[in-house]
């Protein structure tokens, strides 16, 4: 009998190997290639459902509808199976209007966010009958015109965007952690003033094939804690009461409180590490104080100095889907009340992007290279075949992922070493990182990268970006083909006169 250990629903260690649902990591890639994304379609699911349970749990009141986030992972097949689970589905621009009519799913259910909105695109909308979440003063014109060319009636929501005024703790959007989060939520583009809303509202109200059904808020994740969720619920209540008392006591049919919610293993600004600059600036003194005494002594304090550096991933869990969904339910039927607006027969939509998709997805990378300097410091590079380039969604939330090699998955960790990527650039994936012993050749597993990663891939250095599978139990299928060297350069125009200059 092997040995088995299980790290989540969809990833488990068998006899020292990861597995992704029944699938052997490390016989994926050597069918598929590497590096590689991988999804289970059964964390998905899982993923999807518990957010349907949960909220349902919480909002007796009236129906409850879940649209993930179409740009945390809009590959047709991914989007095929949420439409499978009977989802909505948010999204933010034409192309993702195609995939979402493409995946079949309920029109009624598609929420097209996004600012701006082209003329094209709400003409579409108007045409497919999806509900239109405005955020523009300009969109409703058109939206309006576009009613009336095409003969049809439009149901809207407004965007609003509450001030979180009774969360000040630091956004972890912004890296310095010095920003409080209402004052980062507030100048982010998304969502319209009470004002404008109100302005909106009363001219909708006069509309004939404009129909205003409910409201909707958005603000990411600034943070993951519960308290966050609790004051958001608050102030969206709080403006929602006043806005539709201005709109002479109008009920909203629906309201959509938006995505933002942590992944468990929760990656986002783990990189970020508060005391950092503090070390750095002793290591700056250090070195500089100790210059004048020669390189030997210098280089002998410095690699002590480095020895203390580690990054670790975030070790504690963020809330689960139950509590957030605890916390908002509760939250809003006592606010909506106390704010004048009934919750009975209120249907409640959410849109989690990175909580459906976030650790339903891992990617394998193989190593490629390993340098050991030795002198006049001690440190290890260990180079895979990935890039932070095919990480742009991570990298710029400052991730720092869970990882484990995936062929010697229980191995010790016995040293420390920064695993960089394969572009020109720095390219630190895990930077001073444990590991254990690695050769080239091993495959390195970076997990939750469900989310916003492989949609967010770029081809920097002429890299053609990696293929993606997606497993279902002991069955694996291609869903995303590797690109070809050649489609990297398929946009390329050479103009006339430099190919003449050749002849
Ligand atoms: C309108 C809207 N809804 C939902 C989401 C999903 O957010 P998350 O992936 O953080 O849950 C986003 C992401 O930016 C968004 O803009």
């Amino acid at each position: 009998m092997g040995s088995y250990t299980r790290l989540d629903d969809c990833l488990s260690i068998r006899d020292g190997h990861l597995f992704i649902e029944a699938c052997d990591t490390v016989e994926l890639v050597q069918r598929f290639g590497s590096p590689l994304f991988v999804f289970s379609e059964d964390q998905i699911r899982r993923n999807v459902r518990r957010f349907q349970r949960a909220f349902e749990a919480g909002w007796p009141d009236g129906p409850v509808k879940i649209l993930p986030a179409a740009k945390a992972n809009w590959i047709t097949a991914i989007q095929y199976i949420l439409a499978d689970e009977d989802c909505g589905c948010d999204i933010y621009s034409p192309g993702e209007l195609e995939i979402a009519l493409r995946a079949e799913f309920n029109p009624e259910f598609i929420s097209v966010n996004g600012v701006p909105k082209d003329e094209d695109h709400i003409y579409r909308c108007v045409q497919a009958g999806v509900r239109i979440t405005i955020d523009s003063m300009e969109e409703l014109d058109v939206i309006a015109r576009a009613a009336e060319e095409l003969d049809r009636t439009v149901k809207v929501r407004l965007r609003l965007k509450p001030a979180i005024s009774g969360f000040v703790r630091h956004s972890d959007f912004v890296p310095e952690g010095l920003v409080p989060t209402d004052l980062a939520a507030m100048v982010y583009k998304g969502g319209l003033t009470k004002d404008q809303v109100i302005a909106l509202g009363q001219r909708i109200l006069n509309m004939e094939r404009v129909k205003l059904v409910g409201f909707h808020q958005h603000h990411g994740r600034h943070h993951r804690s519960l308290r966050y969720w609790e004051e958001q619920m608050k102030a969206f209540a709080r403006d929602l009461g006043e806005v539709c008392q201005a709109l002479g006591g109008f009920q909203p049919q629906e309201i959509d409180i938006g995505g933002g919610f942590a992944v468990p293993r929760d990656p986002f600004n783990a990189a970020t590490d508060y005391t950092a600059p503090v070390e750095f600036a002793t290591l700056h003194a250090i070195s500089r104080a100790l210059k004048p005494l020669g390189d030997d002594l210098r280089y002998a304090v410095l690699a002590r100095l480095i020895d203390t550096l580690l990054s670790e991933p975030n070790p504690t869990p963020a809330p689960s889907i139950e509590e957030y969904a605890e916390i908002c339910t509760r939250t809003l039927r006592q606010e909506l009340p106390r704010h004048g607006i009934r919750t009975e027969g209120l249907m409640l939509q959410v849109e989690p992007g990175r909580a459906i998709h976030g650790n339903a997805g891992i990617h394998l990378t193989t190593v490629r290279n390993i340098k050991h300097i030795t002198s006049p410091i001690r440190w290890t590079i260990i180079v895979v075949d990935t890039t932070e380039f095919w990480f742009t969604g991570g990298r710029y939330e400052h991730h720092l992922h869970h990882y484990l090699f995936a062929n010697k998955a229980d191995a010790p960790l016995v040293g420390k070493a920064d695993i960089v990527g394969r572009s020109c650039y720095g390219d630190r994936l895990l930077p001073i990182v444990r590991v254990p012993e690695v050769q080239v050749g091993d495959i390195l597993a970076i997990l939750d990268t469900g989310a916003y990663q492989e949609v967010s891939m770029s081809n920097f250095n002429a890299l053609p970006r990696p293929a993606a599978v997606l497993v279902t139990g002991d069955r694996a299928e291609l869903i995303r083909r590797r690109e070809r060297q050649e489609e990297v350069f398929s946009r390329d125009i050479v103009p006339a006169y430099l190919q003449q200059a050749r002849e």
